[in-house]
């Protein structure tokens, strides 16, 4: 399906930038999120059907807050500013921004929000509604041509537009959840203003994927390396889907994946999808690479270089021609108005294809979409549902899970640990209400008492998380019942296992993983 409908979300370093692109799609209108740098003629060129500026931190009186060129607004396309982004229309089109100087008009979360229903964003929601709201300087007043179109206690412009030229802007976050009925207020720009059908669709993007792959590939081979999270499976069963036995899924065993996981993936491959499967086990090597290595870093990029060294190996034995496949998904390739986040740790998702191969082309059928999105293209195909759900799993497995030096022995155990807790979390249904949940091995001794006999064996310490995006993160407050079953589990049935611990600890400042 080629994209007619196509809307441009600005980026000026807000929080939400993906939330809004995401709501949008949601509305089945496909969008892009796009640097507020990009030039006035790529924005011609791609001739989006709308276009949405989003938040931002900055005042637009700040010396380096990001600006726009006032043409932008003489291209005739709708346009529906968010916070910093309203503010920014409202100033640039000659409007007043009244910068704050204490905090009276500053407005932090929920608010009561009175809308104007005569208004084409507003027609289909309640006249007043909470809204959340996250501003210090405010709109004092509108450019010409503007009205105002909803208010707040505090803020004189909480909404305003210019019909005429297409031209909305909102103070407060409609993407965000804490705004009743703000995804109808999007759904009201993306197809009352602009005109919006709601081609992106889910089907009919698995049936051109398809037929654009068949044509790219012709009678070529694929290769793609899997991993077994949700990303590379789709793509895998994507490419079957589209050419069957040409597609090659090299699948690298290191030996750090949780209890049974490599047979399931190889099973769901083998038995339900038409390729040709090759799985290499090599949980020797790696372990090897790792003897007597307990630096967190040292260890990720040991697991890092050895895992493409393996892969690659494979690929210029049997299958260095025709194309090579990868399952990048959207957020992997957003150029982001923000600059870089500080590096905390280092995550080895992108591929880099060594130069004495050379491939046909690379192939990323996956590159347009956001995670949710991957998972409902999985589940059409036929994914098994514990495969499309899975939570995430750090590239380095349970490398990082075991702390300090990795070693058969504690990788046995941490895998059985981590096997009881994912089972009884299923059992209880708590599963389902966790981001993510784990065992890990903290290389720690403790002394207990067990029968009428001294022991003194290793802590397993559990871990759970709630989140929405992974960069913050709460723990879990699993009733104690609960966590009382899987620790006298595991230490009845794990053995060299004696004491069990629950981690508190919120992100920031601990990260999710423990290295
Ligand atoms: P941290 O520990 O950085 O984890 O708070 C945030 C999320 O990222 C996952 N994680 C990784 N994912 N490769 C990945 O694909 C990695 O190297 C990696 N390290 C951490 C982690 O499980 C959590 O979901």
């Amino acid at each position: 399906m080629e994209n007619k409908e196509r809307v441009i979300v600005l980026d000026f370093g807000g929080q939400y930038n993906q939330l809004i692109a995401r709501r949008v799609r949601e509305c089945n209108v496909y969008c892009e999120i796009l640097p507020y740098t990009v030039s006035l003629d790529k924005i011609k060129e791609l001739n989006p059907t709308g276009i949405i500026f989003t938040g931002g931190p900055n005042s637009v009186y700040d010396e380096s807050s990001p600006h726009i060129a006032k043409e932008i607004f003489e291209l005739n396309i709708p346009i529906l500013g968010i916070c910093y982004g309203c503010q920014l229309m409202a100033y640039t089109l000659g409007g007043v921004v009244t910068a704050a100087t204490d905090n009276s008009s500053c407005e932090y979360g929920k608010t009561m929000t009175n809308y104007n229903k005569n208004d084409v964003i507003f027609a289909n929601v309640p006249e007043h509604g909470i809204s959340w709201m996250s501003h210090r300087d405010y709109i004092s007043t509108v450019p010409d041509g503007f009205s105002i179109t909803a208010t707040t206690a505090v803020c004189p412009v909480a909404a305003m537009s210019c019909p005429e030229r297409k031209l909305y802007g909102v103070q407060f976050h409609p993407e965000v959840n804490h705004t009743e009925n703000g995804k109808d207020m999007l759904r009201s720009f993306l197809y009352d203003v602009c005109g919006c059908k709601g081609e992106w669709q889910m089907d009919s993007f698995i049936d051109s994927t398809v037929a654009k792959l068949k044509e790219q590939i012709g009678d070529k081979g694929v290769v793609l390396g899997l991993s077994g999270g949700v990303d590379s499976s789709v793509a895998a069963a994507l490419l079957s889907k589209a050419v069957g036995k040409q597609l090659t899924c090299v699948f690298v065993d290191q030996g750090l994946m949780r209890k049974d996981e490599g047979d399931f993936v190889e099973q769901t491959f083998t038995k339900l999808f038409d390729m040709n499967f090759v799985r290499i086990n090599c949980q020797e090597e790696f372990l090897s690479k790792l003897k007597g290595v307990s630096e967190p870093e040292a260890k990720r990029k040991i697991i890092g270089t050895e895992f493409y060294n393996v892969f690659w190996n494979k690929i210029r034995e049997s299958y260095g021609s025709g194309y090579f496949a990868q399952g990048t998904i959207y957020p992997d390739r957003i150029e982001s108005g923000k600059g870089d986040a500080a590096k905390i740790k280092t995550h080895h998702n992108q591929v880099e294809v060594p130069q004495d191969i050379t491939f046909e082309g690379i192939i990323e059928p996956l590159q347009d979409l956001f995670k949710d999105e991957v998972r409902v293209v999985g589940e059409k195909l036929g994914l098994p549902h514990e495969l499309v759900w899975r939570q995430p799993f750090p590239g380095p497995g349970l490398g990082v899970r075991v702390i300090g030096e990795v070693t058969a022995e504690k990788v046995k155990i941490l895998q059985e640990a981590d096997a009881i807790l994912r089972e009884e979390m299923d059992k209880c249904g708590y599963a389902s209400q966790m981001s993510q949940f784990f065992a890990v091995l903290p290389g720690v001794k403790t002394v207990g008492v067990m029968g009428d006999s001294r022991t003194y064996d290793e802590l397993v310490a559990i871990r759970a998380v709630t989140t929405d995006d992974f960069m913050t993160a709460d723990w879990a407050k699993i009733p104690y019942d609960i966590l009382g079953r899987v620790s006298s589990r595991i230490i009845n049935e794990v053995e060299h296992v004696n004491r069990v611990v629950y981690d508190i600890t919120s992100k920031p400042p601990g990260t999710v993983e423990w290295e």
